[in-house]
């Protein structure tokens, strides 16, 4: 399997979150795309789904670092998760990850 073009760079918004559909195992799904332009990776991509708020909202979460893990805040109950492994910081619980890159303006997600 080939990669999938999420979005453009233009449609990224530097150190925070948009939301991108994506078709992933045939279904459609919400990730949170993060464009940290002063990281070595520059975009990351987590299911946009706060599974203990229970809506789709990481994606509108603040970004921020903790002991040097890149998290974002859910905006409803302020949990963070690891940008790079999607695991919650307070709570044993996680979401999926998605592996995006940026190919000169196309931001690419790989199956
Ligand atoms: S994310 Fe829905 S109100 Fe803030």
């Amino acid at each position: 399997m080939g990669a999938q073009k999420l979005c453009n760079k233009n449609d990224l918004v530097i150190n925070s979150g948009v939301c991108a559909l994506a078709q992933v195992n045939g279904q459609p799904q919400q990730l949170a795309v993060f464009y940290l332009p002063d990281t070595e990776q520059q975009v990351f991509a987590i299911h946009n789904w706060d599974p203990l708020g229970r809506a789709n909202v990481l994606s509108r979460g603040i970004v921020g670092s903790i002991d040097n893990e890149l998290v974002v805040a859910s905006p409803l109950y302020k949990q963070h998760f690891s940008l790079t492994t999607g695991e919650c910081l307070e709570e044993d619980i996680s979401v999926p990850t998605f592996a995006v890159t940026l190919s000169g303006d196309d931001v690419l997600l790989s199956a």
